[in-house]
């Protein structure tokens, strides 16, 4: 999730407290200028050794001192890290993630973070790979880049930002033969135009993209004809509104016990005003932290990380967001 488009991501409005346990307590050991507005933020265990292995792709909650938790992506990938380094963008709009990141954070202030976590996974062995990023959703595609450059797979990268000053990793680019960088400001059609990379595409490619909406949209209307499996797209906010119908029960499995959703509320709530434990993030319905296994019902699915196919068969959901197409829920709690 990255950085603070939303997954990478990722978001300002994202405050969830749960998953509390097993969080790792690090310490910003730097903070180094990558671009306008953004800095990238390095993480290391407290008390030494190695952070969790991490694929590309990988998120984590990062719980600040403040008691607000965001969504970051990491943009090294690494089996054996000794840090975890975040791309984080100053959004003009923070109501206190970013704002508080870049006016409080210190080198050598201590944090805590949850273990990495994966809804964007790269397919190592694809034929070909073509990676499409925007503005700071370049951070997990980043973390593609090297595992793919360190295994000698074929990848093309697409990358789009405002302006050069705006862009990271800029300098690293032109190392890159498979790089194509975009700039809004320097281009006729000022956007990048997917249709076109799609269509071009070695048969069989897999494609990743992550950044602002407009750019994802564009993504997912080019990509739409082509087999669910071999497209791979981060959200850093919500597609859809959360469902807050009501009017459905929720059965947990495990104990039998029955709750009555509301209209004006959903099943985490719900279930958490009631005192249960039950593990979640982002609230948003783009982390994945409250995958939640479904025995029986439909469920009205709102959220951003289920692909279509994964909606279909209806095994799990996302309960701080998704609600009930039916008079009743069955779920693996
Ligand atoms: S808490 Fe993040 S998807 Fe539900």
């Amino acid at each position: 999730m990255a950085s603070e488009l939303a997954k990478s991501s990722v978001s300002e409005d994202a405050v969830g407290r749960g998953d509390l346990s097993n969080l790792l307590e690090v310490r910003l050991i730097s903070i180094r200028y990558a671009a306008r507005d953004t800095h990238l933020f390095e993480l290391a265990p407290l008390a030494g050794g190695e952070m969790p292995p991490a694929d590309p792709g990988a998120h984590v909650d990062l719980h600040l001192p403040n008691g607000m938790m965001r969504q970051y992506s990491l943009t090294t990938p690494d089996r054996a890290p000794k840090s975890y380094i975040l791309g984080i963008k100053r959004d003009a709009n923070s109501r206190g993630g970013s704002k508080y990141i870049f006016d409080t954070l210190k080198v050598g202030h201590t944090l805590r973070i949850s273990s990495p976590r994966n809804n964007f996974a790269l397919v190592e062995n694809a034929d070909h790979v073509v990676l499409i990023a925007g503005g700071i959703g370049i951070t997990p595609i980043w973390a593609m880049t090297q595992r793919l450059t360190e295994l000698g797979r074929p990848f093309e990268l697409h990358y789009a930002s405002r302006s050069r000053a705006d862009m990271i990793f800029l300098d690293k680019l032109k190392d890159m033969g498979s790089a194509r960088p975009h700039f809004d400001d320097e281009s006729a059609d000022k956007f990048l135009d997917i249709k076109p990379l799609v269509a071009s595409a070695a048969k069989g490619a897999h494609f990743y993209c992550c950044g602002p909406i407009p750019m994802l949209n564009a993504f997912e209307e080019a990509t739409a004809n082509l087999p669910a499996e071999q497209v791979h797209v981060e959200y850093f906010t919500p597609k859809e509104e959360k469902s807050t119908a009501g009017g459905f029960i929720v059965q947990l499995a495990r104990s039998n016990k029955e709750f009555v959703i509301p209209p004006g509320k959903g099943i985490l709530e719900v279930l958490r005003d009631a005192g249960l434990d039950v593990p979640y993030s982002c609230e948003q319905g783009i982390c994945g932290a409250c995958e939640t296994a479904v025995v029986s019902g439909i469920p009205d699915h709102r959220d951003s990380v289920l692909t279509e196919k994964e909606c279909a068969a209806n095994k799990t959901m996302m309960i701080c967001c998704s609600g009930s197409k039916g008079d009743k829920l069955v779920l693996d709690l």
